[in-house]
């Protein structure tokens, strides 16, 4: 494995893989998280389009913009100095044709300094994720629970748990592995289905919300720290409170304003003493 502070490459996650040492991976979107992530050894990182989101405070991901990401990316590229970081295609950035794909991926390696980027969609994206990679452009695949999909899905909910749509997964997941993916995200699908790709698989198998027998894990930052609100999925684990220590700083800092007790002498710069009576000579009796 890579030391700490030298970046992880798709060989050092593939040998994680397959001597058994699960993957950890986290979104981050900012500077400042991406930092602590790294500094904590996280192994990779995922710019998800969540932040429109988590950041944002839109309903779905589907407003996420190219530049938007392609921003918050290097942001976060900056912050990684040995997580390997993901940057996630946004909605219609590589639907449309295998070129706008290619240039759009293109984007997140030269301006965002991302080391792969991520597209969701099985069989049906099989020949935009060719494209990408055969233009030198690492691309994991993201099958199962597809939010840019989501009115086509059901809603953001658990995928494979009838035997015919489960059959579909294990052949999306051969599929997007024949195309050149390098890794293969699983959202929200059971685990025993789960467990059957992993059994299939040549390239390491993250799981968001999709069992223990994958190579890796993610979860979403802001939803492990108890900063996103709006809904909690099942497969959630929350490690802090965040807000909570968050909205007691905000509630003691407008109590210490208006009762004067911020800014104290601390706070505050002051004159050396000679130049005040110079500025009182000058500014005369005024
Ligand atoms: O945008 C994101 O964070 C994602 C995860 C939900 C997998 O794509």
């Amino acid at each position: 494995m890579a030391e700490k502070g030298i970046k992880l490459t798709i060989p050092d996650l593939l040998a994680m893989a397959e001597r058994g040492e699960r993957i950890t991976f986290l979104t981050a979107y900012d500077y400042p998280t991406a930092l602590l992530e790294d500094r904590a050894g996280i192994d990779m990182i995922l710019v998800g389009d969540s932040a429109a989101m988590c950041l944002l405070g839109h309903a779905t991901t589907l407003p996420a913009k190219m530049d938007f990401m392609v921003e918050i990316t290097a942001a976060v590229s900056r912050a990684a100095k040995r997580a390997f970081v993901v940057g996630d295609m946004p909605y219609m950035s590589y639907q449309p044709s295998n070129e706008l794909a290619i240039r759009n991926a293109g984007r997140f390696i030269a301006e965002g300094g991302a080391d792969a980027v991520k597209l969701e969609g099985g069989a049906r994206m099989a020949e935009r994720v060719e494209a990408i990679v055969k233009a030198g452009i690492p691309v994991m695949g993201h099958i199962g629970l597809t939010p840019q999909a989501q009115s086509q899905i059901g809603g953001l909910k658990a995928q494979g748990r009838d035997a015919e749509t489960a059959r579909r997964l294990i052949e999306d997941a051969k599929v997007l592995e024949e195309a050149g993916a390098f890794a293969i995200l699983l959202e929200a699908i059971p685990a025993r289905v789960a467990e059957l790709i992993v059994q299939r698989a040549k390239v390491p198998i993250l799981s968001i919300g999709s069992g223990a027998a994958c190579h890796g894990q993610l979860l979403i930052v802001h939803d492990i720290l108890g900063l996103f609100e709006a809904f909690t999925p099942k497969f959630v684990k929350k490690y802090a409170d965040v807000s909570s220590v968050m909205l007691q700083a905000f509630r003691d800092y407008i109590s210490d304003v208006k009762e004067g007790r911020f800014p104290g002498p601390e706070h505050t710069y002051h004159i050396p003493k000679e130049e005040w009576e110079r500025l009182q000579e000058l500014i005369g009796d005024e």
